[in-house]
């Protein structure tokens, strides 16, 4: 295959990267929570009932903001069933996901559990079948220090100090038919904008995440985020969208394409925070909360999303290939790429709903895309380079020509991170990478993901049949990088310079 050569210049930086673009997301979802996070008889439990198995795992992926408790489950949410002694909390009918929930795992046992993993707990609020009050009153639990009722409901329930959350989501997909408590851009624009004064008026120092169309596919996209924006934007913060992405076709080169999209969405919620900020003549520049991205096509089925009123049920339990890891990180290079602007990203979902790590009995698997997340977050320091990337490409079905290589770059302090993902089905690429101005100094480290065919994946028998491995095709030479890449890989790189 011809060479692609990836031109970067120190000073074509976009902007740094905000760490919170590596976070996750965690629902009351089948088994995210119970028998995945939480599962009090495994034998892996510590004495707070979490899996040590699956927090170890977790750790590594050094999540940093992190969703809870939906998601669809928080648009049918009262917050106030999740506290207290455990055997008076209520056992209820959930209707989004149409399962058993006994609040065993609530608001206390997450933010002990996002200390326990130094994540930035990020609360949903109800704003379905909730009230604005209600919302209010989950941010004096949380925030305001004991003296006044929720807070001391807080103390009561053994933690004195406030929780401290500072991010928080003004509802879950309120632009979705499929949403308890769905309602039109202004209703919920108005909805939102009472709880959010609310909030703010309780903790003026919190950061609120409005609903955005959490597809590109319904009637509404963009309209609905125009008209949200323009009447709750002086409250809010970030404006959330979402993204799901498969091969619904079996068309790897197709799949791999994808991220011409992913950019396209990005780019297109930015025109419309930027076409509001004019239009209200407003200083206030909204940024992007990507608050659910991820691979999600085989199990949507109502066989995959109907718990049947049972208590854990498997639900949405996605098994992941190879292609799917380059998917997820070309949603990550996407991310990078777009710096100056999505400031928060939350992987949906972190285990065994649509997750990276899944489990079964007292087993562990961790899927492909666990590990593209892993290299790209432990070299997450520092600015986004522009690149310029000049190479061979392909005209993809859906999505446009599309460079073979997809790629991003982070300079950190004294260390340059690039990124690379070769969508060849069959071809080594080699790649030149150039940093002008500087020099490469020292190959740092180098790892990589790829397999034999793009549907191969781990299972509980053959679990480490894709997982990341010390890269060696890295040579430098006259300060410049060169290197081959094998056919439907991911590589992540980290030169001295
Ligand atoms: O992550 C699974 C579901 O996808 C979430 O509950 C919902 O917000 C989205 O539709």
């Amino acid at each position: 295959m011809e060479q692609t050569l990836i031109t970067l210049h120190p000073d074509y930086a976009i902007a740094p990267v905000d760490p919170r673009i590596f976070g996750g997301f965690l629902e009351h979802l089948g088994r995210a929570v119970y028998q995945g996070v939480y599962q009090p008889d495994s034998i892996h439990a510590d004495e707070e009932g979490f899996r040590k198995d699956v927090l170890a795992a977790l750790r590594e992926m050094r999540m940093t903001a992190l969703r809870y408790p939906g998601g669809n489950f928080a648009s049918g949410y009262h917050w106030q069933d999740g506290i207290g002694p455990r055997e008076s909390r209520p056992r209820i009918r959930e209707l989004a996901w149409q399962s058993i929930e006994p609040n065993h795992f609530g608001t206390d046992e997450f933010i002990k559990l996002s200390r326990k993993m130094d994540w930035t707990p990020m609360l949903t609020v109800n704003l379905g079948t909730g009230t604005p009050e209600e919302a209010r009153n989950w941010v004096e639990y949380c925030n305001s220090p004991a003296g006044t009722k929720y807070a001391d409901m807080r103390a009561a329930n053994g933690s004195r100090d406030p929780h401290g959350v500072k991010l928080w989501c003004l509802g879950n997909e309120m632009d979705g038919p499929w949403q308890l408590g769905h309602v039109p851009a202004d209703q919920y624009a108005i909805r939102a904008q009472q709880a959010a004064k609310l909030m703010k008026d309780t903790d003026p120092g919190i950061e609120l995440v409005a609903c955005g169309s959490c597809t590109t596919s319904l009637p509404t996209y963009m309209e609905w985020d125009r008209t949200v924006l323009e009447y709750i934007g002086g409250y809010a913060e970030y404006v959330s969208l979402h993204r799901y992405v498969g091969n619904e076709n079996g068309d790897t080169a197709d799949f791999l394409a994808v991220t011409n999209s992913i950019d396209k969405q990005i780019e297109e919620m930015d025109a419309a925070c930027r076409f509001v900020q004019a239009r209200l003549r407003s200083k206030k520049r909204h940024y992007l909360c990507f608050d659910e991205w991820n691979v999600w096509y085989r199990t949507t089925s109502s066989e995959h999303t109907n718990g049947r009123d049972q208590f854990a049920p498997h639900l949405i339990e996605e098994e992941y290939n190879l292609e799917d890891a380059l998917v997820v990180a070309g949603f990550l290079n996407s991310f990078i790429r777009h710096a100056d602007v999505v400031k928060i990203a939350n992987l949906a979902q972190i285990v065994n709903a649509i997750a990276p790590i899944h489990t079964r009995n007292d087993e562990m698997l961790l899927h492909t895309i666990y590990y593209p997340f892993v290299m790209y977050v432990r070299r997450r320091e520092g600015v986004a380079l522009q690149a310029m990337v000049k190479g061979p490409g392909y005209a993809s079905r859906s999505y446009g020509y599309v460079n073979t290589i997809d790629s991003s770059a982070i300079l950190g302090d004294g260390q340059l991170h690039v990124f690379l993902v070769n969508r060849s089905l069959s071809d080594i690429a080699p790649v030149h990478i150039d940093l002008i101005g500087r020099q490469l100094k020292r190959i740092e480290s180098a790892e990589i993901v790829t397999g034999a065919n793009a549907q191969a994946r781990n299972t509980f028998e053959r679990p480490k049949n894709i997982c990341s491995q010390v890269f060696t095709n890295v040579q430098l030479r006259e300060s410049q990088a060169l290197v081959e890449l094998p056919p439907l890989s991911v590589a992540a790189l980290t030169f001295r310079v």
